[in-house]
């Protein structure tokens, strides 16, 4: 009886609120979560659920595991990040398999940097440019170009080149534009993997849109749960300019989290 007394006495006061206070930040994420699925779900007409298993010979997640990019994995063993990938490997295969050989220029936004100090970078393990390798591998006929704000990190090989970018300067976005020599609708596959804020978000598509090829498609990847609404009502305020769609990818063993992407093409 003593000894129990003691050690309920003992107990550290840190430990308890530092419980509390985990358990009242996944109540708070639920929350969270279950409002803005509320309101998506009353904001958008239509809904889409596609089930699927799991592909273990996945050629886009094999070539994410290769070259060190979170989009997607086979194996979470050896990845130079410390979360679980995202599971889009499963939404671009779907999009894009069937395209392969015809997808000619490809720009995506946010190399990953490794710089700590830089918003969004992929831990100091990261591997810079992993991303622009697997498009590249993906799509055997296309130019890749990649954009960061990180000028430390900027490279050039084959079929890859890249430019220094702040996605949130409209000046920024169309001087990388010129220096690249993108012509206007000429973009197949825009990926924005950047600044993951709305405000960003939009910045870069308002640069980027005028590049995109008629029968392009625009990505967004990472939308944030405090996000998701803000993307949709901006769309919908566009009115039939574009088809919008965000696909939530729900995968075992994670929250949904920041597993979602916005998909976006010219209504034409
Ligand atoms: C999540 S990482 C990109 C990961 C990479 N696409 C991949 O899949 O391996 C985000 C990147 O956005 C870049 N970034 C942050 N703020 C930016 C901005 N304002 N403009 C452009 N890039 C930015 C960071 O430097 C970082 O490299």
């Amino acid at each position: 009886m003593e000894t129990q007394r003691v050690t309920k006495t003992r107990t550290p006061g840190r430990a308890r609120r530092f419980r509390v206070s985990v358990m009242w930040k996944a109540l708070r994420r639920r929350i969270i979560e279950a409002a803005t699925r509320d309101k998506i779900d009353k904001s958008h007409s239509h809904r889409m659920q596609l089930n699927h298993t799991r592909n273990a010979k996945c050629e886009f997640a094999r070539l994410c595991d290769l070259y060190g990019t979170d989009k997607g994995e086979l194996e979470r063993e050896g990845q130079p990040y410390a979360s679980q990938a995202h599971s889009y490997n499963d939404l671009y295969t779907l999009l894009f398999r069937q395209k392969r050989e015809a997808i000619s220029l490809v720009v995506e936004c946010g190399l990953g940097s490794n710089n700590p100090k830089v918003p969004f970078n992929m831990g100091v393990n990261g591997k810079p440019g992993a991303s622009l390798r697997v498009w590249r591998d993906y799509f055997p006929r296309a130019r890749i170009v990649g954009v960061d704000i990180d000028p430390g990190i900027l490279f050039s090989e084959e079929r890859i080149d890249t430019y220094q970018c702040d996605q949130t300067s409209a000046a920024s976005i169309s001087d990388f534009a010129e220096k690249a020599g993108i012509g206007p609708r000429s973009v197949d596959i825009i990926v924005d993997d950047g600044f993951h804020k709305f405000e960003a978000g939009r910045s870069f598509f308002e640069g980027m849109i005028d590049y995109l090829a008629d029968d392009g498609v625009y990505i967004v990847e990472d939308i944030q749960q405090p996000d998701r609404v803000r993307y949709q009502r901006h769309f919908a305020a566009l009115g039939e300019q574009y088809v919008f769609t965000l696909a939530d990818l729900h995968r075992p063993g994670c929250k949904l989290g920041d597993n979602s992407v916005a998909i976006i093409w010219r209504n034409l």
